[in-house]
């Protein structure tokens, strides 16, 4: 059976965690494959509205097994508040929450050292979550990462010492200001290794290779989205792991050939949160009122988000590197009631137009060059079939399909759950 994988093909924040948990009664396994704490995804049902960072959006459906793939990097003290903020609906995370023992640890000092790293950087500094995503990648490339499965391993705290204190003396080569108390910063985290060390650690390879072999249906979540991406986002306001879909064979262990959809998610519209380019960033009205209707703050640091139109000529290209097989636009209620809606699709890139992605798109270079079209004023919330879209919104739903060559398979109109339209 193949593997589907669900990745967000803008600046993160798309809507993967609710799409995954929508599809998640279809699947027996869902994987995240890649990212830390540094994501944020929000699902929304019965009336409460949840944020997961690191713990699988299919946590809290009974048919599902969820695994923290061997891609991934895990702060054992964020992961203890995620468990603690899940106690209360009695779900049985032992058995249905399986961590890979290849995934990396974050540890205190990584965190400190992305301050520092940050701080050093001044005006140029990446917007980083602050999570010690970029400090973790690097060890894990440099081959000095401490490991999940490190943890049975009877000198795991020796390797631990080691490590801090090389990030310590890293820390002072910065010469930043950092004030810090690493004891208390390692009460804390030797209490949520002990927590973690309680969960099933396993080699995700091997249970996701029995699985597709039972012929199980599993799902790869990814995080952050394709413009974040290590390789091919806007370098170097990037995240540090590969959030396309080559990501997903290398974070968990899935060969090329056994992938099967690729759902790609966008908004109807652009966010950003951090540093970079974004060249049809809207500062006036319009971006203003995307803004406070979508509700765009970072649900894992609660910055705002810059927001701006479509943007095609980006989203094609994320199309392309993905293999995208399905689409699914989001947060379409929240362009209700604009008069026209402007999409990107070209630029002016050093006076000449172009319709593919240019290595430098910072804003010197580039200007986006927009088509009107048409906008809707239906309140689209409560709107659960796709014949009672209005038309204007049809025009530009089939617009996008023509234009990116991949069918829009959802479209979402709010956050809940139910707020769901199949096409
Ligand atoms: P993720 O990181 O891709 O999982 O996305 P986030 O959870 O960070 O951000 C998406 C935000 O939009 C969350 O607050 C969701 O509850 C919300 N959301 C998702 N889909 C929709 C939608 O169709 N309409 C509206 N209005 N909000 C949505
Ligand atoms: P989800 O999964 C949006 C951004 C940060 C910063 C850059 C690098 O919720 O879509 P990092 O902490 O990785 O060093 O930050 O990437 N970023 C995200 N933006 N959604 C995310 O995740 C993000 N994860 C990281 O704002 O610009
Ligand atoms: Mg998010």
């Amino acid at each position: 059976m193949a593997v589907d994988l669900l990745l967000g093909l803008q600046w993160g924040d798309e809507g993967k965690g609710k799409i995954v948990d929508v599809l998640t009664k279809d699947y027996d396994i869902i994987a995240r494959f890649q990212g830390g704490p540094n994501a944020g995804h929000t699902l929304e049902f019965d009336g409460i509205k949840h944020v997961l960072h690191t713990i699988p959006s299919g946590i809290f459906h009974e048919n599902a097994i969820n695994i923290v793939g061997n891609g991934v990097v895990i702060d054992p003290v964020i992961f203890k508040k995620e468990l603690d903020n899940l106690k209360k609906f009695n779900l049985d995370i032992k058995s249905k929450l399986l961590i890979s023992r290849k995934a990396h640890l974050i540890l205190p000092t990584h965190r400190l050292l992305d301050a520092a790293s940050e701080a050093s950087k001044g005006k140029a500094k990446i917007g980083s979550t602050l999570k010690g995503i970029g400090p973790t990648y690097m060890d894990k490339t440099g081959r000095n990462g401490m490991r999940v499965g490190d943890l049975e391993l009877n000198n795991w705290q020796e390797k631990y010492r080691a490590l801090a204190n090389k990030h310590e003396a890293m820390i002072d080569y910065y010469d930043v200001a950092i004030e810090y108390d690493l004891r208390e910063l390692e009460t804390d985290f030797f209490k949520a290794i002990k927590e973690l060390k309680e969960l099933t650690f396993i080699d995700s390879e091997e249970h996701l290779y029995q699985a597709q072999k039972a012929n199980q249906k599993i799902l790869a979540e990814g995080a952050q989205g394709s413009l974040l991406d290590i390789d091919f986002g806007t370098y170097p306001y990037v995240t540090s792991s590969t959030t396309t879909a080559a990501g997903a064979c290398t974070g968990l262990g899935i060969p090329p050939n056994k992938i099967g959809d690729v759902f790609g998610i966008f908004k109807a519209y652009t966010t950003r949160v951090g540093s970079g380019p974004f060249p049809t960033e809207l500062f006036d009205e319009v971006g203003a009122t995307m803004g406070k209707v979508g509700n765009e703050f970072g649900a894992t640091t609660g910055r705002p988000r810059r927001c701006g139109w479509l943007d095609l000529v980006a989203l094609k290209y994320a199309v392309r590197i993905n293999g995208v097989t399905k689409l699914m636009m989001m947060k379409a209620d929240v362009l209700s009631g604009f008069d026209k809606i402007k999409v990107c699709t070209a630029y002016n890139y050093k006076g000449t137009e172009v319709t593919h992605l240019p290595y430098n798109i910072e804003a010197e270079n580039v200007s986006p060059i927009y088509r009107e079209m048409k906008g809707w004023s239906e309140d689209l919330t409560t709107f659960t079939q796709k014949d009672q879209l209005p038309e204007t919104l049809n025009e530009y739903i089939d617009f996008l399909e023509k234009e990116l060559e991949v069918p829009i398979k959802i479209v979402s109109v709010g956050p809940d759950r139910t707020q769901t339209i199949l096409r």
